[in-house]
């Protein structure tokens, strides 16, 4: 049985996720925006790369939602990107209206799907998409863990001149500038990293990290990353469809795990067909669960201003 993916959003980083679903043969994908033309032009052109690229998915936009009925899986994308000056909070009003909208038809097409999230600010909107969709908490998912992530082992990749393969970690906490990377779960083939570079040099590639989105908004000048965004989004998708069990760090409602309740916060979570299978408990120092802290209590604030 073919699957199929509803993408909400034609901008950059819904038109490079299924441009990757595509390339993969993970689904036939249904882009949808409220923009005339523009998911049709970049759905017809995707699926005109068909024969060059040898994947026979179909791919197609719409602006209509009973087009993205039956979908298995929903990602949502669309709102407003960060400009330059501009966190990742100032959109959470603008966005908030976006994102229950969008969920709401969504939704009532593909009753049955799995939600990942990508809109900004991503646990707040995660939040949203939970509240009004009425999902249970396992098919409501936030994308920023696999990319704050992806972020941080590029940069310790770099800094040793070894493969980014080479390097696993994590990194917990809402994607804001409280994400907590943890040095103590980093390994380099195995390797601590604390055991390869000094701990200086390690905390200049957590700051980096942490104003990772920051860094590429600044350069692009107009609008934010998108590439590694969807790769991200793209890996969540195959850990679910292949039923991988995967562990990733991602956006999850929480329930008193991690002493957090009531709120979407990026922990490392096992991802199957049943999207969230297993919330993964790690013990935390105390200064990684006050960072931890701090960082769930950044998103708190944000979903009590939209009161979701
Ligand atoms: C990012 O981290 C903008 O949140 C987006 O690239």
């Amino acid at each position: 049985m073919r699957r199929k993916v509803t993408v909400v959003g034609s901008g950059n980083v819904g038109a490079t996720v299924a441009h990757r679903l595509a390339d993969k043969q993970l689904a036939d994908v249904v882009m949808i925006d409220i923009l005339e033309g523009v998911p049709q032009g970049k759905g017809l052109d995707l699926l005109e790369a068909g024969p060059i690229e040898g994947y026979d998915v179909r791919v197609r936009g719409t602006n209509n939602y009973a087009d993205t009925a039956n979908s298995d899986l929903v990602v949502m994308t669309a709102g407003f990107p960060r400009k330059p000056g501009m966190s990742r909070d100032d959109l959470l009003k603008a966005n908030h209206d976006v994102v229950k909208s969008a969920i709401e038809q969504a939704v009532k097409y593909s009753p049955d799907s799995i939600l990942i999230v990508v809109t900004n600010p991503l646990d707040a909107m995660a939040q949203t998409a939970y509240k009004v969709s009425g999902f249970s908490k396992n098919r409501v998912i936030g994308m920023a863990g696999v990319l704050d992530t992806a972020r941080y082992r590029t940069f310790i990749a770099e800094a040793l001149n070894v493969s980014v393969q080479n390097v696993q970690g994590f990194v917990l906490g809402g994607h804001g500038d409280a994400m907590v990377p943890v040095p103590r779960y980093t390994t380099v083939a195995g390797i601590p990293v604390g055991e390869l570079m000094p701990k200086e040099q390690l905390d200049q590639i957590i700051t980096r990290t942490r104003s990772g989105g920051v860094e590429i908004v600044n350069l692009l000048k107009a609008g934010s990353a998108y590439y590694a965004p969807s790769a991200a989004v793209v890996e969540m998708i195959d850990a679910i469809f292949n039923d991988r069990k995967k562990i990733l760090p991602c956006a999850a409602y929480l329930e008193g795990e991690y002493g957090i309740k009531g709120l979407f916060v990026g922990v490392p979570v096992k991802l199957g067909a049943r999207g969230i299978e297993q919330i993964i408990e790690i013990k935390l120092t105390p200064e990684e669960q006050a960072g931890l802290q701090k960082s769930a209590a950044a998103v708190k604030e944000l979903v009590e201003v939209i009161k979701v």
